[in-house]
């Protein structure tokens, strides 16, 4: 029988996970789950990413050797994939004799057929630090349209690509200060080489549509050589002979060890048994599993290095990333959740099977609406499928203590056994979501028998007992097709029944046998995480200039000087302030107001001032020790990042009291009111 070898990207040991982590680690799980149970003979394979500049500085920041840092990491991975049900087979780590041994041994075979080749390179060197800058240890400003604060790869303010060379005042991250340029003599594989073998290998592929299209792009513009080897300091294996061949020591980037980590990890577990390595990376079927950000690493530099020693290709699924409320985790919105996080509010299933029923084989973000996993696990989960499986057990074992007979139902079975063959199929093509469906469609004809037959009407007439009978199989078959997603709830279901660890092979409509007393299924969702922000968000800024609006006899256009931006803001004070009362004024403003244009001047953001009702103003006074362009904030309250509109902001109540101002009884720290009565409010 065909070996199978199942992966997610390895992740860096270099922070908790999260539950956008967990998408993928649930993806693997479910189809290694799937596979072992039709059969095969799967391994679900994984481990932590330890090398490279991120993990290093980190433990050097956290004074913490390296290699503990990132087993310490390692074992939180180990323990979140326990609370999730994920169930490697091996979890290891890159940072490995058996790692170390696999990347030589890479490097050399790739050398010796001649895809090696050395060049000079320039790079960015701290000097104070003594160590060349990767690019997004370099900052600096936009030479393209002047943004500050912008990496030396990309500026997120205008989307222009550019060598951290070219930014204006380029300054370390580590040290602040200037790097200089430096060369030095680097490894590179000529990805160019192995062009009409990764075509061939992409043309013959079942890839997913998404994927094929950035691929033909990316080998139409053509491949480059790809750099494989970093200068000391690295936390990597240092690549045999580089001192003398470059000059000076040299190690393997963390992405050329990374991925051969797939099969450092698979030796690391057939030497506990005795088994070969070989038999998988060699004539096996790999499957890797990952996130559409690295796509490049996998379909491209991967292929063609196993290409280059002659092991089996991949076959590859892609997914797209989660987003909480539709929008990119955030911490300041309160919707970045670690898997710790998480798992304290919920229950793994819940969300195992809300991801399942998510999934399928498109390269799109998934959103983890609250509102909507609310609804899927209560009315779906909970209301279909356990509804079903409960009430039938329930039942059966309350009034009958084991079924004798089951109904022959001819015609539900055949279009049972179509859906069951459907679903296989979705579980193999990674459509889940379609698999879910199904699965779904036979609990609701469960429960529509059940409600038709009434066996409660007549507990103890053949008919109602042949029944249950048949329902009692139903729930049997679906806690089968639905062990790789609910694996408790699956075991549940077998307990009631005497039974444990069904395989796909013991489906049938003719069970008869001993009840268990069923234990509760799923646990329902009562609550959701409430959203702590605030929704404007308030920064501390100095008036620097005040103009009479060109077009508005009661306007002024104003300056406000937040530190590392400056903005325009118009504003209505005429009638109350000259300029020479305004500049020099440091106050609270709201710099989330979405950008306006007022009568032909743009506005970036709003005055916040106290008003009462005879008419008494104060601007937001912050405190003495705190800087132009921070936050301020109320107590227990994050400010919001999003754009507010005008209408929203009026809404917001601010009032007044001691010379304090509050928000649903909180206090805004820091800043204070004067000559304005308790009541005043803010607008
Ligand atoms: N260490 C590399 C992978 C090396 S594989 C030989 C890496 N690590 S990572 O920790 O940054 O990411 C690990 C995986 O998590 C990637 O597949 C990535 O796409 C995925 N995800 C990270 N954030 C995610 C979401 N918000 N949502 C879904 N998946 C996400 O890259
Ligand atoms: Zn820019």
């Amino acid at each position: 029988m065909t070996k199978s070898i199942v992966t997610c990207a390895l992740p860096y040991a270099n922070g908790k996970l999260h539950i956008g982590h967990m998408l993928e680690h649930i993806q693997g799980d479910v189809y290694t789950r799937f596979l072992k149970i039709i059969g095969k003979d799967a391994l679900f394979i994984g481990g932590a990413d330890m090398h490279g500049t991120p993990v290093e500085l980190n433990a050097a920041k956290a004074g913490i050797d390296v290699e503990v840092f990132a087993e310490a990491y390692r074992k939180e991975f180990v323990k979140n994939f326990k609370d999730y049900l994920v169930e490697y087979d091996n979890f290891y780590k890159t940072h490995s004799p058996e790692n170390k041994e696999f990347a030589e041994f890479f490097f050399k075979t790739l050398k010796e057929k001649g895809f090696v080749k050395i060049k000079s390179m320039e790079q960015m060197y701290d000097e104070k630090a003594k160590r060349f800058l990767p690019d997004r240890y370099v900052k600096g400003t936009c030479p393209k349209c002047q943004a500050e604060e912008q990496y030396g790869d990309i500026c997120e303010s205008c989307g222009t690509i550019y060598n951290p060379i070219d930014l204006i005042n380029p300054y370390s991250v580590i040290t602040q200060t200037k790097p200089v340029l430096k060369t030095s003599k680097h490894y590179f594989i000529e990805l160019s080489k192995f062009t009409t073998q990764l075509k061939e290998w992409i043309d013959q592929s079942n890839f997913q549509s998404e994927i094929k299209n950035w691929l033909q792009n990316w080998m139409n513009e053509g491949l480059e050589d790809w750099c494989i080897s970093r200068d000391e300091p690295y936390f990597g294996f240092e690549i045999p002979g580089s001192e003398k061949e470059t000059g000076s020591k040299k190690f393997f980037y963390v992405w050329l060890d990374a991925p051969i980590g797939y099969i450092s990890s698979t030796k690391n577990y057939t030497d506990q048994h005795n088994w070969k390595w070989e038999d998988y990376w060699k004539g096996g079927e790999i499957t890797h599993i990952l996130g559409k950000d690295i796509v490049y690493f996998h379909y491209l530099f991967w292929p063609a290095m196993l290409m280059a020693v002659g092991f089996s290709l991949p076959k590859i699924q892609t997914h797209g990333f989660i987003t909480v409320n539709g929008k990119k985790m955030s911490k300041s919105r309160g919707t970045f959740f670690t898997a710790d996080d998480f798992i304290k509010l919920y229950d793994a299933e819940s969300l195992r099977f809300y991801y399942a029923s998510h999934l399928d084989n498109k390269v799109v973000d998934i959103n983890l609406d609250f509102k909507d996993f609310q609804a899927v696990i209560n009315n779906v989960l909970m209301g279909n499928l356990g509804n079903f499986c409960y009430r039938t057990l329930v039942f059966a074992q309350k009034n009958y203590l084991t079924i004798e007979t089951v109904a022959e139902e001819k015609e539900l079975e055949q279009e049972i056994t179509t859906l069951i063959t459907e679903i296989k199929e979705h579980y193999h093509t990674f459509d889940f979501k379609n698999a879910v469906k199904k699965i779904l469609k036979i609990s609701d004809i469960g429960n529509q028998y059940f409600q038709k037959a009434q066996p409660w009407s007549d507990k103890d007439s053949d008919e109602s007992k042949a029944a249950v009978g048949f329902c009692v199989n139903l729930a049997r078959t679906l806690s089968i097709l639905v062990q790789p997603i609910l694996p408790i709830l699956s075991k549940k279901v077998q307990t009631t029944l005497s039974e444990e660890n069904l395989m796909w092979k013991d489906i049938s409509f003719k069970w008869t046998g001993v009840l268990q007393k069923p234990e509760q299924l799923v646990q329902k969702i009562e609550t959701l995480p409430i959203s702590n922000d605030f929704p404007i968000q308030m920064k501390v800024g100095e008036i620097i200039e005040v103009k009479d609006h060109p077009n508005a006899d009661k306007l002024y256009v104003m300056h406000v000087n937040f530190g590392s931006e400056k903005k325009q803001i118009v504003a209505g004070l005429k009638k109350h302030f000259t300029p020479e009362e305004l500049v020099g004024t440091k106050a609270v403003f709201c710099v989330n107001l979405k950008p306006a244009k007022l009568r032909g001047e743009l506005s970036q953001g709003m005055s916040m001032i106290a008003e009462d009702d005879e008419g008494n103003l104060s601007w937001l006074n912050p405190s003495e020790d705190i800087e132009l362009g921070q936050e301020v904030q109320f107590e227990g309250l994050k400010n919001a990042e999003k754009e507010i509109t005008f209408d929203e902001f009026v809404k917001i109540k601010l009032v007044a009291k001691d010379g304090k101002i509050f928000y649903d009884g909180k206090e805004l720290q820091k800043v204070s009111v004067s000559g304005v009565k308790d009541g005043a409010t803010v607008r």
